[in-house]
């Protein structure tokens, strides 16, 4: 058994559902797995111990939140090399929010990223419910 950890930035909550969404992926596969408002980290310490980690942001105005870009610095300095990684978003109609930080997390974090980011549009989130608990899978089977 293995440690993820979720971490998600959103306004109306709908972020949040497919980050513990793919959180219960993860844990039917039987690892752990800690579920976080990017609010609720405050320093790099808190990233330590865990051995996958998929952070997540609604997408305004053509950007990913502030709180995440604020972690994503936090995160640069967490040593995440070769960890597991994966990324979502709830968005309208052009998500850039979970491809930015997909590209971030393998990029400059070179995190071992599972195939793409995991993008649900806000009016398709109850049908999204299985691709959210598959994306817990995809990264469960990295584990
Ligand atoms: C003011 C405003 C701006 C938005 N801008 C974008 C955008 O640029 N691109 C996009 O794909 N969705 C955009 N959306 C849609 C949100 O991403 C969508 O409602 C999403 O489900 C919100 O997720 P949350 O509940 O996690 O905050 C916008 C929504 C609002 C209210």
């Amino acid at each position: 058994m293995a440690k993820a950890l979720v971490v998600y930035a959103t306004r109306t909550g709908s972020t949040q559902k497919i980050g513990e969404i793919v959180a219960e992926g993860l844990r039917f596969s039987g690892h752990e797995v800690q579920v976080a408002n990017v609010k609720d980290i405050k320093s790099e310490a808190d990233l330590s111990g865990y051995e996958a980690y998929v952070f997540g942001s609604a997408t305004y105005h053509g950007d990913m939140m502030q709180g995440m870009k604020t972690f994503l610095f936090l995160a640069e300095k967490a040593d995440l090399v070769n960890k597991i990684g994966g990324s979502f978003g709830a968005f309208g109609w052009s998500g850039e929010a979970p491809e930015r930080i997909y590209d971030t997390m393998k990029n400059i974090f070179q995190m071992d990223m599972v195939g793409g980011p995991l993008m649900l549009k806000s009016s398709q989130l109850g049908g999204g419910i299985n691709m959210a608990q598959d994306y817990g899978r995809e990264i469960a089977g990295k584990l």
